[in-house]
């Protein structure tokens, strides 16, 4: 079990409440959870429907969804468990917001998840002003992240920003380099938007995210049983983060852009490439648990 607990939260990054628990078991606690519908899909009730033909309706699918974070809620601390809305690229905010009203009602301490689109601020800016706390996913840019620190201005709890750092150093780019800038951004803000380092896919972002005091860091079971089968290693004053690829090559860094925190959120150009992949994604790993009508 885990000695010291970092400053950072550890939240489990899944979607089966047994892998939640046993991780819980293994470190001694776990701060919070995050899903979102790829790793609904993967949940091994869903699969068990899915192998033995039973395609869900969309309404089973969010029925099996609701159970699922019921069953995490009371297993993890005060990072909440996040929520992700269903929605493609055409969805309106709108929808979104109806949505995230609904599984925010599911249990006491929900995150809603929204993506970083124009669409998915605009729920957020909404969803603030009615209390319901946020996780910004799919975030790929700094321009978007400060985009949600400008749509959600003045809400009462902390909101996430998820920085998706693996898929960055999918394609040749340092994703840490993000987390660092959105931090460094953030430092001249109020504090109401927390990083949330995200797409975690070894012990070394893990150590880095600890390195850079992003806020909360959520992670597979997978890196979590490594992080403890090494003795729960902890950045010391040498670390330092040596972004590589695979095959060993130096990944691109990413430069820090001077961005006025106090624009309109409408000013920012949020387009990314990677948040409209992402969001294809979700789509079809939700969509292949489905029947085809529904
Ligand atoms: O935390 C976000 C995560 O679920 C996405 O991870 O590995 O699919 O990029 P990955």
């Amino acid at each position: 079990m885990l000695k010291n607990k970092p400053k950072t939260k550890i939240l489990v990054d899944g979607g089966d409440p047994s892998e939640t628990f046993r991780v819980k078991t293994l470190i001694g606690f776990v701060d919070g959870q995050t899903t979102n519908p790829s790793l609904v899909a993967k949940n091994p009730e869903i699969q068990r429907l899915v192998a033995s033909g039973h395609r869900l309706s969309s309404q089973e699918e969010r029925n099996e969804y609701r159970k699922i974070v019921q069953s995490i809620s009371p297993l993890v601390g005060d990072a909440g468990v996040s929520i992700e809305v269903f929605a493609d690229l055409g969805t309106r905010a709108e929808e979104m917001l109806a949505q995230g009203q609904e599984m925010f009602a599911w249990i006491p301490n929900a995150y809603i998840k929204y993506p970083c689109t124009h669409e998915g601020l605009r729920a957020a800016q909404m969803s603030v002003q009615k209390s319901i706390r946020v996780n910004m996913t799919l975030c790929f840019s700094q321009e978007q992240a400060a985009a949600v620190y400008a749509a959600t201005k003045g809400a009462r709890e902390p909101v996430y920003v998820s920085p998706f750092v693996g898929r960055l150093d999918d394609r040749g780019e340092n994703g840490m380099d993000l987390v660092r800038n959105i931090k460094a951004m953030y430092a001249r803000g109020d504090g109401h938007v927390h990083v949330l380092a995200a797409s975690i896919r070894s012990v070394n972002h893990l150590l880095c995210s600890f390195a850079l005091s992003a806020e909360l860091a959520t992670v597979p079971a997978t890196v979590l049983d490594e992080w403890a089968a090494t003795g729960f290693p902890m950045p010391d004053q040498d670390f330092r983060y040596r972004g590589l690829d695979a095959a060993g090559k130096v990944l691109k860094a990413l430069a820090y852009k001077e961005l006025d925190l106090n624009l309109p959120w409408e000013s920012f150009d949020i387009a990314h490439e990677l948040t409209t992949k992402g969001i294809q994604k979700f789509v079809a790993d939700y969509q292949s648990t489905l029947k085809r009508s529904a």
